[in-house]
């Protein structure tokens, strides 16, 4: 079920945000551990900041294991870097174990990465028919309807055998490594986290399907769970 929510600012966005992953992380049974996917992307980079400035201790980092939905194929000190992005505005901020952190290896060879990858989180997550279950998925939006790391040229990648593959963005060449349909889609919780009059379009050919909506790989997140929640401020919003 689509969950749209819309705030005035990023603020009020990244408030209710971090309300959602505190009471996640107070949820969780004693002994287990929520598992979040995090995105890149400015609106994630803008939440991770709030949460380092406003919200820390409401959240039980402790009982929270991080992953990454996708990553550029970088070394992890890289200006595009999403864990280095992550680092800079989350990481260091908040007391969470680095064993509790697992990062995807950017500097690693691509297949050979999201071979380790799909294996590291096939290893660590409970599955549901063989698929791993992120409890938290954290998605972006591209202007061309990419999220993750899946472009419209490789939208097939939703119906991808593997857990994670190894593919590139199209406009720059850039290799990645990205959670394919079948990481995203078994996911319990799937937040797209959207800011900015410039995903308006975007925004609403997807959620009202408008023409040629299926050709963006956006409009293929449908978490089996049915709990697909947007995140929008009033500039992405401005078309729904
Ligand atoms: C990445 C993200 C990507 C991002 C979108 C939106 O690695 O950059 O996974 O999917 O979320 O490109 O990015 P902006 O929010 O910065 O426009």
């Amino acid at each position: 079920m689509k969950n749209i929510h819309i705030f005035p600012n990023i603020d009020e966005l990244s408030a209710f945000f971090a309300q959602k992953l505190a009471e996640l992380s107070h949820s969780v049974s004693e002994g287990k551990q929520v598992s979040v996917a995090l995105s890149g992307g400015s609106t994630p980079k803008a939440i991770f900041q709030y949460i380092s400035q406003y919200a820390v201790d409401s959240i039980h980092w402790n009982n929270i294991c991080l992953f990454w939905g996708d990553e550029r194929c970088v070394p992890p000190n890289h200006e595009e870097s999403n864990y280095k992005m992550t680092l800079d505005s989350l990481l260091v901020n908040i007391p969470l174990e680095s064993s509790n952190i697992f990062r995807i290896k950017g500097e690693n060879d691509p297949i050979a990465e999201a071979e380790r990858y799909s294996t590291l989180v096939s290893g660590l997550l409970p599955k549901h028919k063989d698929n791993p279950v992120f409890d938290m998925v954290l998605l972006g939006l591209g202007e061309d309807g990419h999220t993750a790391s899946i472009f419209p040229p490789d939208i097939t990648l939703f119906e991808s055998e593997s857990l994670f593959a190894a593919t590139n963005n199209p406009y720059t060449g850039q290799k990645r490594i990205t959670a394919t349909g079948r990481v995203i889609n078994n996911a319990q919780n799937v937040f797209f986290l959207v800011t900015g009059s410039s995903k308006a379009e975007m925004v609403a050919r997807i959620i009202k399907k408008q023409e040629g909506y299926k050709k963006l790989p956006a409009s293929k997140v449908m978490p089996k769970s049915k709990n697909l929640f947007w995140l929008l401020d009033e500039g992405a919003a401005g078309l729904l």
